[in-house]
């Protein structure tokens, strides 16, 4: 089971104006919204809080339930404890994951361990890919007829296993492969768990989720918050 929220954080006031707004999110995530300097970026993190939140309450949880992994993942801790207890509450909520830019903040709620990132497709940085993807990936983009739209397909698509394992920043690019298939994308070697995908664009944004075990998803099957 895979739900897919989003906020458009142009339908945001700026926090730091809006006392209300600020409320709304954990003391923990008002002290990170109010340490940003610019409005969008106070915009950005108030809508992670907020679907946050929502992805908690859903599953009876508060957000005293929420820890942060070693590498800095935001995991609901408490769900460990209602399995191990046999407790119901929490039990169908395996994990979530958050990712924002631009205009949209996005986050994903799974059954099994799940992660997320969304990227405004322009301007790619290819250089990235030239140092950092691997081969197939980069012949992937320099293929591609629009390399722009390439290659943050599979910047989403690499991001989102590393938010889906947890490691983050801490797995090298160049640690695990994501290849096309007849039907999408794959992961191709990797160190790490399996992870499946599923990537979709709406607007000029393209957005990637890479879940523990396969899954389907709807294009656009987004809940918009606000
Ligand atoms: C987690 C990470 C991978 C994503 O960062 P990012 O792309 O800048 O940001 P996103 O908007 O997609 O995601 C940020 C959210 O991910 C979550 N997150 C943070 N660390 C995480 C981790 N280790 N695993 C999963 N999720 C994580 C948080 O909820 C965070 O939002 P918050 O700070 O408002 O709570 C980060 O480690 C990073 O540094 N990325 C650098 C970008 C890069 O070089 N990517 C290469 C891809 S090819």
């Amino acid at each position: 089971m895979i739900k897919l929220y989003r906020i458009n954080i142009n339908a945001l006031a700026d926090p730091l104006q809006n006392e209300n707004l600020l409320e709304q999110v954990c003391p923990e995530r008002r002290k990170k919204v109010i340490r940003y300097l610019q409005p969008d970026d106070r915009k950005r993190s108030l809508g992670a809080g907020i679907i946050i939140k929502k992805i908690l309450e859903e599953n009876g949880l508060s957000e005293g339930c929420l820890k942060y992994s070693e590498n800095g993942k935001p995991v609901a801790d408490h769900l460990h404890f209602s399995r191990q207890a046999g407790q119901t509450r929490g039990a169908s909520l395996g994990s979530f994951n958050i990712s924002h830019a631009g205009d949209y903040v996005v986050g994903v709620q799974s059954d099994r361990e799940v992660g997320c990132d969304i990227e405004k497709a322009v301007n790619a940085p290819l250089e990235i890919a030239s140092h950092y993807f691997c081969p197939s990936e980069r012949k992937y983009i320099e293929t591609a007829a629009d390399q722009d739209k390439a290659f943050f397909t599979l910047w989403t698509l690499k991001e989102s296993y590393m938010k889906m394992t947890g490691r983050g920043m801490s797995l090298p690019l160049d640690s695990f492969e994501i290849v096309r298939t007849d039907t999408g994308f794959a992961l191709g070697k990797s160190p790490e768990k399996p992870g499946f995908f599923r990537t979709m664009e709406f607007e000029n944004y393209i957005f990637s989720v890479c879940n523990e075990s396969d899954f389907t998803l709807n294009q656009n099957e987004f809940f918009d918050i606000l």
